[in-house]
C-alpha cells in the first residue's frame, strides 16, 4: 500500500517506516522536525536500500497537505505527528490542542479533499487515566488527567465523528503502552532532545556516562518493591502493530481503539536492574518524593489487538534493555554522534 507517515522522522515512526517497507508497502514522510532530524531517514533509506520521499513541513498546513496527497496519491495515512510531553501540555494547552487535535483535523478535511478513506492514529493509555481496574481494556472509561491524555481523546472523538459520517471509512486508534527500546542494527533509536521524560531513555543516559543518577519517584507504592510498574512494549512490536493495524484497516471500516502494550508490567527497580545485567554498568539511583498524577500500576490487556488485529508482542524485557544499550552506547549523543 502506498502510505503517508506524518511524524515519520519521530522515534516511533522510524521505527514504523522500516517494518512497512520490509512488508512491501511504500512509505512518504511529512515531519517539520520539531522533535527529530533529518539524518534519521537516511539511517532509514540506508538500511532498507529503498527510497523514502519526505516533505518537510507542517501537518496543520492545508497546502502542503495537499501537495503531498496529489504527489504521492497514499492509500492510507499513519499519524505520528504530534507533540507527548505531559508536563510541557499542561504549561502549553493551547500549543498541545492546536497541534494534536488541530494536526489531526487538518489531515482528516486533507484526507476528505483527496478521498483518502483509512488512518491510523497514535493515541495513548493515558487516555484511560486513573485506574478502575486492571489490566485497563479499551472498555475501561477514559477520563484523562492531563492535557496531553485531552489532547488524544478529543482526536479520538474527532475520529469517530468522522467515521460516523463516511461509513466507508476506517481509522484505527491504537491506544500505546510504554514505547521502549531501539532497533535491532542500533542505527536509530529514541533520542531525546532534552531532559528525558520517560524512564528508558534516563537510565541509558546514566549508564552511557551522561547523567549522574536516576531518581525514582517513589517507593512506597501498593507494588512488590514500592516502585510504580508500568507496560513496556519494544518499538518493533509497536512498529509491527501499525502494519497490522493497515492490513486492518484494507479489509474494515469503522472507528476502533485498541491496547498496545504486552500485558506484563515491570517496576521501576526491575527496569534498572535489568539494564544494569543489560549494559554491564552500575545505575545509581535516588530515591525522592513521589509525582504528581503518578499511579502505582498499569497494564494492558491486548487481547482485542491479539485477535482482531492478529498482532502480539514477541519481544522480552531482555531485547528492550539490550536493544536500548546497543543504541544508546554506539550513538551516545544519538543523531548527534553523526
Ligand atoms: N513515545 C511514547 O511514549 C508515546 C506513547 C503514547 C503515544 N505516543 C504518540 O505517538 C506519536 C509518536 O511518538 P514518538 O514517541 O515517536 O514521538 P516523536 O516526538 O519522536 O515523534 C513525533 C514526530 O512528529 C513530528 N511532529 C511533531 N509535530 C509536528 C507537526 N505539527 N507537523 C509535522 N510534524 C510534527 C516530530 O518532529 C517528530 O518527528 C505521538 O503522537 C505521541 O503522542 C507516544
Amino acid at each position: 500500500m502506498r502510505v503517508l507517515v506524518t511524524g515519520g522522522a519521530g522515534y516511533i515512526g522510524s521505527h514504523t517506516l522500516l517494518e512497512l517497507m520490509a512488508q512491501g508497502h511504500e512509505v512518504c514522510v511529512l515531519d517539520n522536525y520539531c522533535n527529530a532530524r533529518p539524518v534519521v531517514l537516511d539511517r532509514v533509506r540506508n538500511l532498507s536500500n529503498r527510497p523514502v520521499t519526505a516533505y518537510t513541513g507542517d501537518v496543520r498546513q492545508a497546502t502542503l497537505l495537499d501537495q503531498v496527497m496529489a504527489e504521492f496519491a497514499p492509500e492510507a495515512v499513519i499519524h505520528f505527528a504530534g507533540l507527548k510531553a505531559v508536563g510541557e501540555s499542561m504549561r502549553d494547552p493551547l500549543g498541545y490542542y492546536d497541534v494534536n487535535l488541530g494536526g489531526t483535523l487538518a489531515l482528516l478535511h486533507a484526507m476528505d479533499r483527496a478521498g483518502v478513506r483509512r488512518i491510523i492514529f497514535s493515541s495513548s493509555a493515558t487516555v484511560y487515566g486513573d485506574p478502575e481496574y486492571l489490566p485497563y481494556d479499551e472498555a475501561h472509561p477514559t477520563a484523562p488527567t492531563s492535557v496531553y491524555g485531552r489532547t488524544k481523546l478529543a482526536a479520538e472523538t474527532l475520529l469517530r465523528d468522522w467515521h460516523a459520517a463516511h461509513p466507508e471509512t476506517c481509522a484505527v486508534i491504537l491506544r500505546y503502552f510504554n514505547p521502549v527500546g531501539a532497533h535491532p542494527s542500533a542505527q536509530i533509536g529514541e533520542d531525546p532532545s532534552d531532559t528525558p521524560n520517560n524512564l528508558m531513555p534516563f537510565i541509558a543516559q546514566v549508564a552511557v556516562g551522561k547523567r549522574g543518577a536516576l531518581q525514582i519517584f517513589g517507593d512506597d507504592y501498593d507494588t512488590p518493591d514500592g516502585t510504580g510498574q508500568r507496560d513496556y512494549i519494544h518499538v518493533v512490536d509497536l512498529a509491527r502493530a501499525h502494519v497490522a493495524a493497515l492490513r486492518y484497516s484494507a479489509e474494515h471500516t469503522g472507528a476502533r481503539a485498541f491496547n498496545i502494550g504486552t500485558g506484563e508490567s515491570y517496576s521501576v527497580k526491575q527496569m534498572v536492574a535489568a539494564f544494569q545485567t543489560a549494559s554491564g554498568q552500575d545505575i545509581p539511583c535516588q530515591i525522592t518524593a513521589r509525582r504528581t498524577g503518578d499511579i502505582a500500576a498499569m497494564q494492558a490487556n491486548a487481547s482485542r489487538a491479539n485477535q482482531e488485529l492478529g498482532w502480539k508482542a514477541t519481544h522480552s524485557l531482555a531485547d528492550m534493555t539490550q536493544s536500548t544499550w546497543a543504541w544508546q552506547s554506539q550513538n551516545p549523543d544519538g543523531y548527534e554522534s553523526d
